[in-house]
């Protein structure tokens, strides 16, 4: 049979039970390449060829000696195509924002200024923090003047354009909004180990759009472990934000929102209900570009900032075998030990900290940063090689020697969510749209639990607060030691991942959704309260 999407969204929508068993589901689509492809957004201006551009540093924020740090969120200008002006929605009017280097043990206060004409709530990926600093949909920045009875507005055209009269009734309590008027400031303990994570808007129904416009920069914690491992630093320490997009005839960004203004009615046009994806790949802001490298060991730090696009990404000499990646820390954390691997994965808000030795090639060589689409995004960032060879000496064998992993032992409760279609426009888990004053997990403080994601679709899976790790992947790896620490995973169509997840530091309410940003706008998401 023909496996396409619709057949796997009408299997979706009438598929009883959890796992919505179906022809679809018999390993026909257990390949990436058999992954339904959303419809990339096409540019209407002039691209520059790829590799033309330079690939441009991003500034360093670094907090005060008391932790204080200020972010401006504002409409901006940006030259990202060259010799053209793309209007934004920036951190300090920059896309992507400044990239914040904190330290373990050494708490952050984030103040944010909201100076745009649209409500904003900014979450830190990946981050421990309390629930009132978390960064939630519904604890909102207001602009100046800002009329907050347009949220209330907003939620009911929302459920009302997604869920029209299909005899649903979801209960909802009352909307329990927190708004802060132009200004507030979060607080990050920073108890958590080196790793690279982000932030970015959160806005309830708004998100997708807010981020593709430009709300979303990296966030890099650095500890005492990292430091003590001969790691590349400086100039070999490269830190890069791949987010896709696609631009109209002015330059300006294109996204198919159904209300522009960002303020009553949420959502995007049908043909993008599966997720927005451009025509364009830009790494700090720059379309496809390129880089110096000298001829020794660099490190890589990759953040997906798309808003629906998988990738997999490969390295590419112009001769001879693609160069190895040794993975040594993934989404929060340093794996125990480097892993050697051809290729890899990265879902939406998922990162990997990745080693490259580039000595073994020529002075003056280009290796490509590739990305196996089918679409045609495929060039990615070139890395030209240049100097002397230095001697990239051994890789470190251990690199956390504390790792501890997780073992079913520990698991003091089991629960499912099912990430699936339901009605016209709503991206449901366990059959319930968002309800943003209810709880789906009730978990402990301190105790492991394993959480199982099912799916008719492609869903990254993100959980706040808890860390976790793959303990089963039906489509994929599942050594821990290889995926390390992680709060983002990629569930395939008709996939089962279970994860271990340890909730750890704060109780209260925090969330889990599809990190699809198209997705969770569209109501993927659910609380849940550690007690
Ligand atoms: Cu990166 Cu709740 O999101
Ligand atoms: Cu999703």
């Amino acid at each position: 049979m023909i496996c396409d999407r619709r057949t796997i969204l009408r299997a979706g929508l009438l598929g009883g039970g959890i796992l919505g068993l179906s022809a679809c589901d018999s390993g026909l689509l257990r390949s990436p390449a058999q992954v339904p492809q959303l419809v990339p957004l096409r540019s209407r201006c002039p691209i520059p060829a790829p590799y033309t551009v330079d690939l441009p540093a991003v500034p360093v924020l670094r907090p005060d000696g008391r932790g204080r740090l200020t972010m401006t969120q504002r409409a901006a200008s940006a030259e990202i195509l060259p010799g053209m002006s793309t209007e934004i929605l920036g951190y300090d009017g920059l896309f992507p924002g400044p990239t914040i280097e904190a330290r373990q043990g050494s708490p952050v206060h984030l103040t944010i200024r909201n100076e745009l004409e649209v409500p904003t709530s900014t979450h830190l990926h990946g981050g421990i923090q309390p629930p009132d600093s978390d960064g939630g949909p519904l604890d909102l920045i207001i602009p100046r003047g800002f009329d907050p009875a347009v949220l209330d507005e907003a939620m009911a055209a929302g459920h009302a354009a997604m869920d029209p009269g299909n005899g649903h009734s979801h209960a909802h309590h009352a909307v329990p909004w927190t708004l802060h008027d132009r200004a507030r400031t979060y607080h990050y303990p920073m108890v958590q180990e080196s790793a690279l994570l982000w932030y970015h808007d959160h806005r309830m129904d708004f998100t997708g759009p807010q981020v593709w416009r430009g709300l979303a920069g990296m966030f890099l914690v650095r500890d005492e472990t990292e430091d003590g491992l001969e790691l590349p630093r400086d100039d070999r320490e490269l830190l890069l934000c791949l987010s896709d997009r696609a631009f109209d005839e002015d330059g300006q960004l294109l996204y198919p929102a159904r209300d522009p203004e960002l303020l009553r009615t949420p959502g995007v046009e049908d043909p993008f209900m599966n997720g927005v994806t451009g025509d364009v790949m830009l790494v700090n802001g720059a379309p496809t570009p390129r880089t110096t490298v000298t001829r020794g060991r660099h490190r890589l730090r990759l953040l997906n900032a798309c808003n629906a696009r998988q990738l997999r990404l490969r390295l590419r000499p112009e001769s001879g075998p693609d160069l190895p990646f040794h993975v040594i820390g993934s989404d929060v954390g340093l794996l125990p030990a480097p892993v050697e691997v051809e290729a890899v994965d990265l879902a939406p808000a998922e990162r990997l900290d990745l080693l490259v030795d580039f000595s073994s090639l020529p002075d003056g060589a280009r290796v490509e940063l590739r990305n196996d689409g089918a679409d045609g995004l495929d060039r990615v960032l070139a890395f030209d090689v240049a100097g002397r060879v230095e001697e990239p000496g051994p890789l470190p064998t251990v690199l956390r020697e504390d790792f501890e992993t997780l073992t079913a032992a520990e698991v003091v409760a089991e629960r499912t969510f099912d990430f699936r279609l339901s009605g016209n426009h709503l991206w449901t888990i366990n059959g319930e749209p968002y309800d943003p004053g209810g709880s789906l997990a009730d978990p402990k403080l301190g105790t492991v639990e394993k959480w199982t994601f099912t799916s008719d679709f492609d869903h990254p899976v993100h959980v706040h607060l808890g860390h976790f790790q793959v303990a089963f992947d039906r489509n994929g790896d599942t050594d821990p030691r290889k995926r390390g620490w992680k709060d983002t995973v990629r569930v395939t169509p008709y996939g089962v991942v279970d994860v271990l997840v340890k909730f750890t530091h704060f109780r209260g309410l925090y969330m889990l959704h599809c990190h699809n940003l198209e997705h969770e706008d569209m109501a993927m998401m659910a609380n849940f309260s550690v007690v």
